[in-house]
């Protein structure tokens, strides 16, 4: 299947299947290792990671495979000058705090994480891919990244950020479409504007660039991995299937509520970490958008809100989660994720079969043009 697709022998993969990353926990290095075990393409999403974590999680994977896997890292965000209201916030959160037993809320000082360093860390493992979300790298980087060997991947959810990513060098594009679970990798002027569906958002960006395109965004089976191939993409990468999967690393809580949740339940919300992400709808999220105008901006709403989320991540309750999700929740399956791949293997061979027009004695022949 799609074997000899250029991004597929570049990544040097067997399937065009990517485990997206997804910073936070999911991605334990079970479930990269296994991914590749099966022939796609595992990725570690290390934005919140240290440089020394970046380090050791990327060895352990090494350790556990021989097969290609990949990075992910945010780009550097301008940090936007507090808007918000901090006080109202730390308000808001303070019943949250007590029904979890934790101590009350206060105003987190800025991370630490500097994305130089993280960078660096990157370099110093043996991973073979480099994404990236939320913008452009800095000048110098995609060079340094591609003369040590690593296949740079942006993501875009215009096509104006995708010709942006194409100008700036990079080998493949991750089109991210409206359905995606978690946070917009938007950074063109808007982010309500930004909100494209795969469906139309593929096919423009595969006409627009002059890379390899992958898909992203509510694809959960082989029917959306041979649609996103019959776009134009080269690969798919799914996010939210991998989430249910025995070695994904979320509270038990949260894989339940994605089991249970419907096409309908989820929305794109600044609440969890200041940032537009789409997740399941649950009470914290309801509770900070009920007073959207007090939301702090990315990273601090995201420092702010960490501890009630660590602590309900613990106590696994499900309504103080950012329980982030795709729209294809309705698709998801508990499985291996070894198995998880092969069933998705299979469905796009039956998917791509099934749509074979090619082989039918009915074929349409190529337009041409009229007569003038
Ligand atoms: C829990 C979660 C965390 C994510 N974290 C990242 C991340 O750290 N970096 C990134 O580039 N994309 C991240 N994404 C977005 C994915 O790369 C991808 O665009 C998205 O999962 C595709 O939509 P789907 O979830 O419907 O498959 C995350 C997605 C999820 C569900």
């Amino acid at each position: 299947m799609q074997r000899d697709s250029t991004l597929v022998r570049r990544l040097g993969i067997e399937h065009p299947i990517i485990q997206a990353p997804m910073a936070g926990g999911a991605n334990t290095v079970d479930l990269v290792a296994a991914v590749c075990r099966a022939g796609a393409l595992g990725f570690l999403g290390c934005a919140y990671s240290s440089p020394d974590v970046i380090r050791e999680t990327a060895a352990a994977v090494r350790a556990r495979t021989e097969r290609p896997f990949g990075l992910n890292l945010f780009a550097p965000q301008q940090i936007l000058d507090a808007s918000g209201d901090a006080g109202r916030m730390v308000g808001a959160l303070k019943d949250v705090h007590a029904e979890l037993s934790i101590a009350p809320p206060s105003l987190p000082a800025a991370s630490e994480l500097v994305f130089a360093d993280q960078l660096r860390a990157v370099l110093d493992t043996e991973a073979s891919v480099f994404s990236f979300t939320f913008g452009l790298l800095p000048s110098g980087a995609v060079d340094e990244l591609r003369a040590r060997g690593l296949f740079v991947i942006g993501t875009a959810t215009t096509v104006d950020e995708a010709i942006a990513l194409d100008a700036a060098g990079v080998d493949a594009i991750v089109s991210q479409g409206s359905e995606a679970g978690a946070h917009r990798g938007t950074f063109g002027p808007s982010f309500e504007a930004a909100m494209i569906g795969t469906m139309a958002l593929v096919p423009q960006i595969v006409d627009a660039v002059s890379v390899p395109v992958i898909a992203s965004g509510g694809i959960m089976d082989g029917r959306g991995v041979a649609a996103a191939l019959a776009l134009g993409a080269e690969a798919a990468q799914l996010g939210t299937a991998f989430l249910t999967c025995d070695e994904a690393g979320i509270p038990a809580a949260y894989k339940q509520a994605i089991i249970d949740a419907r096409e309908d339940q989820t929305r794109v919300t600044r609440a969890f970490s200041g940032r537009p992400a789409r997740g399941i709808v649950n009470r914290l999220m309801a509770d900070i958008d009920a007073d959207a105008d007090a939301i702090l901006p990315f990273p601090l709403q995201n420092a702010l809100t960490r501890p009630a989320r660590t602590a309900a991540a613990t106590q696994d309750r499900a309504e103080f989660l950012s329980l982030w999700a795709g729209q294809g929740v309705r698709l998801s399956r508990r499985l291996p994720a070894e198995e998880l791949v092969k069933e998705i293997v299979w469905e796009t061979a039956t998917a791509l079969d099934r749509a074979g027009w090619h082989k039918s004695a009915s074929a349409p022949a190529p337009p041409t043009a009229p007569d003038s």
